[in-house]
């Protein structure tokens, strides 16, 4: 049968952060699939360069709070059509000290900010140089459903991811300002099933009742995948999203659809 599927990313060269695992990974293999030019990305270099062989991709060491890997970056690769900063840390990945308002380190909470915050705003200053020349391109930062929601156990994640959501928006409009048709759009995840979780989930025989409960606020009553996420990257990056800028989209199954505090009948 003929191939109905319209490759939307012939011809563009997109570079994804973070991306030897987990959802920045499946961006990746879908960008791949819709005929982009990926560069795979992580701090994790030989899970980066594992994805770009499974996809014909190129792999780079890049740690998206290191200014001067996105200094090397930029002369290497000057010109892109696609940013995906997905890079992300909970805070939990090495330490399982407290992450709320009264407990968290300063340490623990600038380290946090360092990858998320400072990493996406060092890659969209890279992208807009890297999109001025053709005037045009897609950024897609990878917020979350923690930066439009309180989490006091994770207070430095959701302030990070938070100030993601208000960034794009700035990177938005100061495009639109300047006459460029760089686009720049924040998409919020909820629950989505990658190794982020695992040291919340354990791999104990209580894993399945423990990713039950944390779900069971959840509309849709289970974990996002990684698909479902990459799908609405692809769109973003792809010129069917061509009119939209400084939006945000929930992949969330429901959860902001409406209030769990709301009284119960
Ligand atoms: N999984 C979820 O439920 C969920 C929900 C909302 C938002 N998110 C966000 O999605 C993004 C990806 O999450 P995931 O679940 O795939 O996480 P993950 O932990 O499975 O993968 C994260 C990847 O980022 C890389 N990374 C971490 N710090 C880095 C740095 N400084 N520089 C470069 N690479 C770095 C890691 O090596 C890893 O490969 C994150 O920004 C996360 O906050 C995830």
């Amino acid at each position: 049968m003929k191939d109905l599927h319209l490759k939307r990313l012939q011809q563009k060269r997109c570079v994804v952060t973070g991306a030897a695992r987990g959802i920045g990974a499946e961006i990746a293999r879908r960008f791949a699939a819709e005929g982009g030019d990926v560069i795979v990305t992580d701090k994790d270099f030989a899970g980066a360069n594992a994805i770009a062989d499974e996809i014909g991709g190129t792999a780079r060491l890049l740690d998206v709070a290191g200014e001067d890997h996105w200094a090397d970056f930029a002369k290497e690769f000057p010109q892109i059509d696609v940013l995906v900063n997905n890079a992300g840390i909970t805070g939990f990945e090495e330490s399982t000290r407290a992450q709320d308002p009264e407990h968290a380190t300063l340490a623990d909470w600038r380290a946090v900010h360092r990858t998320n915050l400072d990493g996406t705003f060092l890659g969209c200053r890279y992208a807009i140089g890297a999109m001025r020349a053709k005037g045009s391109g897609a950024i897609i930062n990878i917020s979350s459903r923690s930066g439009l929601v309180g989490i006091p156990g994770a207070a430095a994640y959701a302030s990070s991811k938070a100030a993601v959501r208000n960034h794009s928006k700035s990177v938005a409009l100061y495009c639109a300002e300047q006459g460029l048709a760089i686009r720049c759009n924040s998409v919020h995840p909820a629950a989505i099933l990658t190794p982020m979780w695992d040291p919340m989930l354990g791999d104990g025989p209580d894993r399945t009742d423990r990713m039950a409960a944390l779900v069971a606020d959840t509309p849709l009553r289970r974990f996002g995948t990684v698909k479902e996420v990459a799908a609405v990257c692809a769109m973003l990056a792809s010129d069917e999203g061509a009119y939209m800028t400084g939006v945000e989209i929930n992949i969330d199954g429901g959860l902001l659809a409406g209030s769990i505090a709301a009284p119960v009948r």
